[in-house]
C-alpha cells in the first residue's frame, strides 16, 4: 500500500506580521515547515508533496530536495490547494495523508496511528480531532445520533449550538486514494469564497462512505501557529520535548527550564548542561562534557571530556580534554587542540592552539597556528590586521611567549623559542632562541645540545 503525504503550506500568514512566509519561521532553530516533512518522510519513505504560493522560492530553497512541490498561484482554500497535487499524485498513491505545514509539534507516531485507523476502517476519510482546554477558532467535528461523522463546520460557520462543541478539527487526514482527487473537484464554494477541505467530511457521508475521527492525546501536538504568540508557545512545547529526549538519552540538564538545543543539535551521554545555555544550529557535544552555566554554541563541533564555562563559541572545534572560559570567545575557525586550555578574556578567531596549548589571560590569537605544549602569556595579541590585509602567526612546539608580547604578523616563531615579557616581536624568532625588548631583538640562541638547535 503506497501512501503519499501532502503539506500545505501556501497560505501568507498575515497574523505573524512578516515579510518572511510564515512556515519558514523557525521552532528549535528548525523552519517549523521542516518538521512536518520529516514527519511525512517517516511514515510514507518518500519526500512529500509542498503545496507552495506566498514565498514559494525562499521556501523551496529552504527545503530543497527534500521535499517535492505544487504550485498553488492563487490561495482559494485548503480544498483547492490540495488539488494542487493531483497531476503528482492520482492513481500514484491508494492513501493521501493531507496536513497543514503551520503544526510542528506534530508527531510521526500519531499520523502513524491516524493512518492505521482510516486502513482498519476502510473509511473513505480518517482525521484527527482534539479536545482541548481552552478555546481554539478550528473547526468542529459534527457527529450523528450513533457517533458517526457527518461533516466539519468551521468556527466562523457555527451556529451558537455548534460553537459549543469541543471535539475540533486538528486539521490531519488519512484519504482513500482512490477517492478524493474526484471529491475534491466537487468540493462546493463555501460563503467565504475558499474551497475548504474540511468540506470532504460532507461529501463523504453523502457518498455512504465512512469517516473516522481519532482524537489526539495530546492537544499541544496539533498547536497551530498563527501568530508570534503562537510561535513561541510551539517554541516552549518543542524546548520541553528535545530536552527531555536528550535527558532521557544520558544527558544531564541542570535546569531544563533556561536550556536552549536546537532540533539539529547532539549530546552525547554523561554530558552535564548547566542552566543559562544556548546550543545552536549544527553543534555536535561529545559524552562527558560539562557545558555551562550560560554557554553559548553555534555550530561548533566539541569532543569527548570538553569544558566550557561562561564563553561564547562559534563554528569552532574544541578536541578531546580541552576547556575555555569563564568568560572567552572562540569565533569561526577557532580550534583547541587536545587538552589546550584557555582561561578568562580569550578570544581566537581563525587560529589553532595546538595540543596541550595554554592561553590563560586575556589574550587575542587571529589567523595563528601554534604547535604543541605553546603558552601564551597574559595579554598577549597577534597583531593580525595592518589595516589593508590580515597577516598569519606561526608558533612551532614548546614556544613560550612571555606576558604582554605583541606578535606582529607575518611572523614566525621557531621551536622552543621564548619571548620577554611586554616585547613587539616584528621580526621571526629562530628555534629556541630568546627574544626581548621593544621592537624585540634576539638575546640568546640554543647550545648546540638544546632543542631547536638543529634548526638553526
Ligand atoms: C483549518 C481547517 C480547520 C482546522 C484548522 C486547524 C479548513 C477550511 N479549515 O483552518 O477546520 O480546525 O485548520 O488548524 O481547512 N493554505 C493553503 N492554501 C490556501 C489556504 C490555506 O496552502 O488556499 C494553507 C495555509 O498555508 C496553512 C493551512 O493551509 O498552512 C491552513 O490554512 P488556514 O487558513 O490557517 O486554516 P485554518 O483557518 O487554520
Ligand atoms: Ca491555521
Amino acid at each position: 500500500m503506497r501512501t503519499a503525504a501532502v503539506i500545505l503550506a501556501a497560505g501568507q500568514g498575515t497574523r505573524m506580521k512578516s515579510s518572511t512566509p510564515k512556515v519558514l519561521h523557525t521552532v528549535a532553530g528548525t523552519p517549523m515547515v521542516a518538521f512536518g516533512v520529516e514527519a511525512a518522510r517517516q511514515v510514507t519513505g518518500e519526500p512529500p508533496v509542498l503545496v507552495v504560493g506566498h514565498g514559494a522560492d525562499r521556501v523551496r530553497s529552504a527545503l530543497g530536495d527534500r521535499s517535492r512541490y505544487a504550485l498553488q498561484a492563487e490561495q482559494l482554500g485548503t480544498g483547492h490547494a490540495v488539488l494542487q497535487a493531483r497531476e503528482l499524485l492520482e492513481g500514484q498513491a491508494d492513501v493521501v495523508l493531507v496536513f497543514y505545514a503551520d503544526m510542528p509539534l506534530i508527531r510521526s507516531e500519531t499520523l502513524q496511528a491516524l493512518l492505521h485507523t482510516r486502513q482498519a476502517g476502510g473509511a473513505a476519510i480518517a482525521l484527527l480531532s482534539v479536545i482541548p482546554d481552552e478555546a481554539r477558532a478550528f473547526g468542529r467535528v459534527i457527529r450523528g445520533p450513533g457517533g458517526e461523522v457527518l461533516a466539519i463546520i468551521e468556527d466562523h460557520e457555527c451556529t451558537p449550538e455548534q460553537k459549543g462543541i469541543r471535539e475540533l478539527n486538528a486539521g490531519f487526514y488519512a484519504f482513500d486514494g482512490a477517492w478524493v482527487w474526484g471529491a475534491l473537484a466537487r468540493l462546493p464554494l463555501s460563503r467565504k469564497g475558499e474551497y475548504y477541505l474540511t468540506d470532504l467530511v460532507a461529501l463523504a457521508s453523502a457518498d455512504g462512505r465512512r469517516v473516522e475521527a481519532i482524537p489526539c492525546e495530546d492537544p499541544a501536538e496539533v498547536l497551530g501557529i498563527n501568530t508570534r504568540v503562537d510561535l513561541a508557545e510551539a517554541e516552549r512545547f518543542m524546548r520541553q520535548r528535545i530536552n527531555t529526549a536528550w535527558m532521557l538519552a544520558g544527558v544531564t540538564l541542570a535546569d531544563p527550564a533556561t536550556t536552549y538545543i536546537d532540533a539539529s543539535v547532539s549530546i552525547g551521554r554523561d554530558t552535564t548542561i548547566l542552566p543559562g545555555c544556548h546550543l545552536v544550529g549544527r553543534t555536535t557535544i561529545g559524552e562527558g562534557c560539562r557545558i555551562g552555566p550560560e554557554a553559548t554554541i553555534e555550530d561548533c563541533e566539541i569532543a569527548d571530556g570538553c569544558r566550557v564555562t561562561l564563553s561564547v563559541l562559534e563554528s569552532a572545534v574544541m578536541e578531546e580534554g580541552s576547556n575555555i572560559g569563564p568568560f572567552s570567545h572562540l569565533r569561526t575557525g577557532a580550534r583547541l587542540g587536545r587538552g589546550a586550555h584557555v582561561g578568562n578574556y580569550g578570544e581566537l578567531k581563525n587560529s589553532t592552539l595546538g595540543p596541550g596549548g595554554k592561553m590563560g589571560h586575556f589574550s587575542y590569537l587571529g589567523d595563528a597556528q601554534l604547535g604543541e605544549n605553546v603558552n601564551i602569556g597574559a595579554g598577549t595579541i597577534t597583531c593580525n590586521f595592518d589595516g589593508v590585509r590580515k597577516h598569519k602567526t606561526v608558533i612551532e612546539d614548546d614556544v613560550f611567549i612571555g606576558s604582554d608580547t605583541m606578535l606582529v604578523a607575518p611572523v614566525h616563531i621557531g621551536q622552543g623559542a621564548k619571548t620577554g615579557a611586554g616585547s613587539v616581536v616584528t621580526h621571526d624568532i629562530p628555534a629556541g632562541a630568546v627574544a626581548y625588548g621593544v621592537p624585540a631583538r634576539v638575546r640568546s640562541t640554543p647550545a648546540p645540545h638544546e632543542p631547536g638547535a638543529t634548526k638553526e
